[in-house]
Formats: structure tokens, sequence, C-alpha cells
């Protein structure tokens, strides 16, 4: 191989730096994107009106574990911190690596805890990290796109998890989600956000007292 040869190789691996550290996380973002383009589902993050619409209805005061599915490169987990309790937690879990080692590297909260894994596992995460239910849970899945199995079981786990009185919140282009809650959530709010790349549903699936 001439010195030509690896200069012309190492090209498109110095433009994908040079274009990450201009973008910063758009950049983080649209990487994770073309890795795993049906995983993600979205090339744009979450706008700041989906962002404060959806987190409206949380009871801060009350919160101890906030957990998030598919952070991304973390437009959720700041707002999210900002509003959360001095002694509470924010466990976000994530499929694609690159995401987490990002968020590990730039939110140095000590509140907040990125694990590298699956929504399917969520209860045993959240054993893992010594607590026994979550106050909300917020996901950013794109449902419509997951294999076969995984959104009713992420569903279902979702619901085993929350503490009564507490809220599984779903944002997505579609309404695919609303169908796989509705199997276990006897009360689901809805919303649409019309200023989000692309428009939005927002569902608040509120796991009743009664349910144990
Ligand atoms: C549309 S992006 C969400 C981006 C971000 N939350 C936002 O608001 O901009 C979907 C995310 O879900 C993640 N994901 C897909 N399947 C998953 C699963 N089974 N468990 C956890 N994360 C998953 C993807 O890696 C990606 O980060």
């Amino acid at each position: 191989m001439t010195s030509t040869d690896v200069a012309r190789e190492a090209l498109p691996q110095r433009i994908k730096r040079i274009a990450k550290r201009r973008l910063g996380p758009f950049g983080v973002f649209f990487e994770g994107f073309l890795r795993h383009p049906v995983m993600v589902g979205s090339i744009i993050p979450s706008s700041r009106f989906t962002i404060r619409k959806m987190l409206a209805p949380v009871d801060w005061h009350t919160c101890k574990l906030f957990v998030e599915y598919g952070p991304g490169v973390g437009t959720f987990c700041r707002p999210v911190l900002d509003r959360l309790g001095r002694d509470a937690t924010l466990i976000v879990i994530d499929t694609n690596d690159l995401f987490i080692e990002y968020l590990r590297r730039t939110i140095t909260d000590s509140r907040f805890i990125a694990v590298h894994g699956s929504a399917t596992d969520v209860e045993e995460i959240v054993r893992a990290h010594g607590h026994e239910k979550a106050d909300y849970v917020l996901s950013g899945l794109p449902f419509s796109t997951l294999p076969d199995g995984v959104g009713p079981a992420i569903a279902s786990a979702t619901h085993r998890v929350l503490r009564p009185g507490g809220a599984f919140l779903v944002y997505q282009f579609t309404s695919a989600a609303r169908t796989f809650m509705a199997r276990h959530f006897r009360r689901i709010d809805a919303a649409f956000e019309p200023l989000n790349v692309l428009p939005c549903f927002l569902y608040w699936g509120w796991k009743e007292d009664a349910e144990g």
C-alpha cells in the first residue's frame, strides 16, 4: 500500500471525525442513525416543544426513579435532570453503544446512569441499580419498526416495573405504541405535537393505584 492509498483510505474517517466535532450531538445522532437506521428511526432529535409537553404531567416532588428508553444523544436527559430532585436517579437504556459511550462522556451528573442494553430488560436493570420500582418511564423507541415481539414485551415489562400511580410516557411518529400500551394501561392520555421533525404523537399511560 502506497502513502497515497493510506491517505485516501483515511479520508472518509477524517471527514466523519471533523463532521462529528462540528455538528456536536447532532453529528453523533446522525452517525448512530447511519449505523442502525431501523433501531434509531429518526435523523433529528426531539424538539423542545415535544420535551416540554411530554414532561409537563410529571410530579417531580415524588419522583425517585425516572427511567428513559432510547435516550439517543440525551435530548431529554438534560431537561429531566434539570427537573429531578437532588436525591433522585435517572437511568437511561439504549441498545446503541455509540450513544451510551457519548452520554457517559458528556453527562457527569451523579444522579445519571447510562446502561448499554435493551428496554426489554428494564426490570433486571432497575433491580441491579438498587430499586424495586420506577416512578416514570419515558420512551423514544420507534415502536413501529422494532423487531417482532419486542414492542409488546417492552410494554408489558414497563407496566410491571412501574409503581402504582406511576406513568409510561411515550412519544412516536405513529400511533403504534398506543396499541401495545392499551393491553396494560386502562387510562391513556394523548396529545399531538406538530412542532417536531416529524410531528409526533404523545401518550401517557397511567398505572392505576389498584393495579398493584
Ligand atoms: C428516535 S431515537 C430517540 C432519540 C431521542 N430520545 C430524542 O428524543 O431525540 C430511538 C432510540 O431508541 C434506541 N433503541 C432502539 N431499540 C431499543 C431497545 N430495544 N432498547 C433501548 N433502546 C433502543 C435507539 O438506539 C435510539 O437511540
